[in-house]
């Protein structure tokens, strides 16, 4: 576990996630520990009610001084810290939103932005000079488009992408609470942010989302207004930081491989496939936590009420038994159900958005920018929770 933690162990986490799994799919480490590295046994602790989200209550067992933490008092205020019966309020009055009906209503937006940023790359790199696409075109792609969901004016945008980032880190393994200090400023800026913007939406609506979530809070008063604030601070973080790896991941894994390349570029149908195999070979969320309710028997291992789950999604995405040749990237894959966006109550809202966008755009830029090379060795954050390229240097003629 060590290990893990180490730099050298978040550029390359795979081995070490094998290393793990030859003690068996389920492994109890000190008596307060559970990690889970196989397929079927994330999926079913995902599905499982008695496994819960790290919510306020679980919080104060787990992480005594949290409630001096902005970071962590916001995020008890989302739908993914939460558990029944406040996630099944928040996740109500959220998800229509992001129905596969609506998503497919937003595709033009999202194909506007795709060209929009595929210019922009292009003239970045016209003389031949190298571009980082981590800012240039994943962050500016995926901030893009929920930015012009959620009303945030372009010009705000690019100040939001080290907030993002630092409050992803909150969620890293923390061992000193320092840790917490760049998220907690960054989430306090967010949340001024966030109230100003439903104020200026409440007095002068548009047809952005904030819009019609404050019309239908201030008609129903199902939320408050700081449950609200947190979940527009939710969606804005979690549709810009694992998209935006989502997208550095796709990009580099088709320049690496010329064939798969060409084939994004000359089959349209050829990109769902991608999307999913990246998904699964490299997921930009790699571990999510859980907390045993009560005593349970978790596939012949006795968790106790109070222990902690950590399901290492992104090694159950390369579990054998569920997966032939599991440290091959195949686009092809039969069957191929990643568990990168979770699974039961708390299964990724933004799944079908994030789909879309990442097949529409990928191959837009391959297919416009047909001469793009990779310029030195992508690296990784020095993350393990949320896994993504820090840079992405390109040329692109
Ligand atoms: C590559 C892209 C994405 C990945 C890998 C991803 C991954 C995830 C995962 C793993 C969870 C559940 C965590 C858990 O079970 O503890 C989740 C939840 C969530 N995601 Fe995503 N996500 C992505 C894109 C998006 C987008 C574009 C949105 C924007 C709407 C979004 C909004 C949410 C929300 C609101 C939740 C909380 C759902 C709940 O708790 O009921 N995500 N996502």
């Amino acid at each position: 576990m060590g290990r893990l933690l180490s730099y050298e162990g978040k550029q390359n986490p795979y081995p070490l996630y094998e290393e793990m799994r030859a003690h068996g799919p389920v492994v109890a480490v000190g008596g307060t520990h559970v990690f889970v590295t196989g397929y079927e046994e994330c999926a079913r602790a995902l599905r499982t009610p008695d496994l819960l989200s790290t919510d306020a209550v679980v919080q104060d067992a787990k992480l005594p001084g949290w409630r001096e933490h902005s970071s962590w008092l916001w995020l008890t205020r989302n739908m993914l810290f939460s558990n029944d019966p406040n996630h099944e309020r928040y996740r109500r009055f959220f998800s229509s939103a992001f129905s596969a009906r609506s998503v497919a209503a937003f595709r033009p937006m999202v194909e506007r932005r795709a060209h929009d940023v595929v210019r922009h790359v292009q003239d970045l790199g016209a003389d031949g000079r190298t571009v980082d696409l981590v800012p240039e075109f994943s962050f500016r792609l995926a901030t893009g488009v929920i930015g012009e969901l959620l009303g945030i004016p372009d010009e705000d945008q690019p100040g939001l992408r080290e907030l993002v980032g630092d409050i992803t880190l909150a969620l890293e393994p923390i061992g000193d609470m320092r840790q917490l200090l760049p998220g907690d400023a960054a989430m306090d800026r967010l949340a001024e942010y966030f109230h100003a913007l439903v104020a200026r939406r409440r007095v002068a609506p548009g047809t952005d989302l904030t819009s019609e979530f404050v019309r239908i809070r201030d008609a129903g008063e199902e939320l408050t207004e700081q449950e609200l604030v947190g979940n527009l601070m939710l969606l804005l973080v979690a549709a810009a930081e694992a998209p935006q790896d989502l997208l550095s991941n796709m990009v580099r894994l088709a320049l690496e491989r010329a064939e798969e390349a060409e084939r994004l570029r000359k089959d349209p149908e050829a990109a769902a496939g991608f999307v999913d195999e990246a998904l699964r070979f490299d997921p930009a969320v790699q571990a999510l936590n859980r907390v045993a309710a009560r005593d349970l028997d978790y596939f012949g291992v006795q968790v106790a009420e109070g222990t902690a789950l950590t399901l290492l999604i992104a090694a159950g995405n390369r579990d054998p038994r569920r997966f032939d040749a599991p440290g091959v990237f195949d686009p092809r894959r039969p069957d191929n159900q990643p568990l990168t966006f979770s699974g039961g109550a708390h299964y990724c809202l933004g799944a079908a958005l994030a789909r879309m966008s990442a097949e529409t755009v990928v191959s837009r830029l391959l297919t416009e920018l047909p001469g793009m090379s990779l310029a030195g060795r992508p690296t990784f954050r020095d993350q393990i929770v949320q896994r993504g390229h820090d840079r992405l240097l390109v040329t692109t003629v």
